[in-house]
Parts: structure tokens; C-alpha cells; sequence
């Protein structure tokens, strides 16, 4: 299936979605390392870039859309965590390119903690 994949980081969950025959055509995320380590673990059409400034027309049409948003506003393995984390609201993200590009799946990595 074609994927898209958002909140890549290092591109692990990528790589277990390529190993099983899976085609990643479109890739996100905000950190300029991730993004570079991206590259060398995955492919280059990673799209560098805050993904609330991402248009809908941006990313290609697809069979499933895939991330895992940043937890660490709310894991309770941060004793630092705070609930006005601004990275607390990216799960919306997530939630408007499902909406928007209306994928057959989606696969939200979810962290137990
Ligand atoms: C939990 S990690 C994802 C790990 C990834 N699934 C993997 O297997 O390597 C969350 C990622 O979201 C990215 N991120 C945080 N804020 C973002 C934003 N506004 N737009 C795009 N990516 C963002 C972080 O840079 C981080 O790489």
C-alpha cells in the first residue's frame, strides 16, 4: 500500500512498514536531524517543515497515513511534564490530514507511558 507518513523522526516505524512491502511516498517532520538521519535510514522524500504549515494539497493522495506524535507533554515518564505543552495540540495534525486525505487505514503509534 502507499503510505504517508507523519511525525517520521529516525524513520523507524517507516522501516518496519518498507520491510513488510509497504511503499512510503511521502514523509514529515519538523527536526532538521531527524530529517537528515531520515535520509540516510529511509529515502529523501522527507519534507522538512512544521507539519500545522503542511496544506492538505501538499501531500499525495494515499492507502494509509502514519505517525506518532510527540508524548512528551503527557508521558508520565516526564516528570516535567506540563499540560500547556505546546506539542499537546499536534495529535489535531494528525487528525486533519485523516480527515483530509481520507486514507482506507491509519496506524497512530501510541506510547503505554
Ligand atoms: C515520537 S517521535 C516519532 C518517531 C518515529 N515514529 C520513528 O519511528 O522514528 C515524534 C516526532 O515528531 C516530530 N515533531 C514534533 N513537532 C512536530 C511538528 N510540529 N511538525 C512535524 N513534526 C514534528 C519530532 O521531531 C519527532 O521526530
Amino acid at each position: 500500500m502507499k503510505i504517508v507518513s507523519i511525525f517520521s523522526g529516525a524513520g523507524g516505524l517507516d522501516l518496519g512498514l518498507i520491510q513488510a512491502n509497504h511503499q512510503i511516498i511521502w514523509a514529515n517532520d519538523i527536526d532538521s536531524d531527524s530529517c537528515e538521519t531520515y535520509k540516510l535510514n529511509i529515502g529523501n522524500h522527507i519534507i522538512c517543515k512544521d507539519i500545522s504549515k503542511v496544506e492538505l494539497a501538499e501531500i499525495p493522495d494515499c492507502d494509509v497515513v502514519i505517525g506518532g506524535f510527540p508524548c512528551q507533554g503527557f508521558s508520565m515518564a516526564n516528570m516535567l511534564r506540563v499540560v500547556d505543552d505546546e506539542r499537546n495540540t499536534l495529535y489535531k495534525q494528525f487528525y486533519r490530514i485523516i480527515k483530509g486525505k481520507k486514507p482506507s487505514y491509519f496506524i497512530r503509534v501510541v506510547v503505554p507511558l
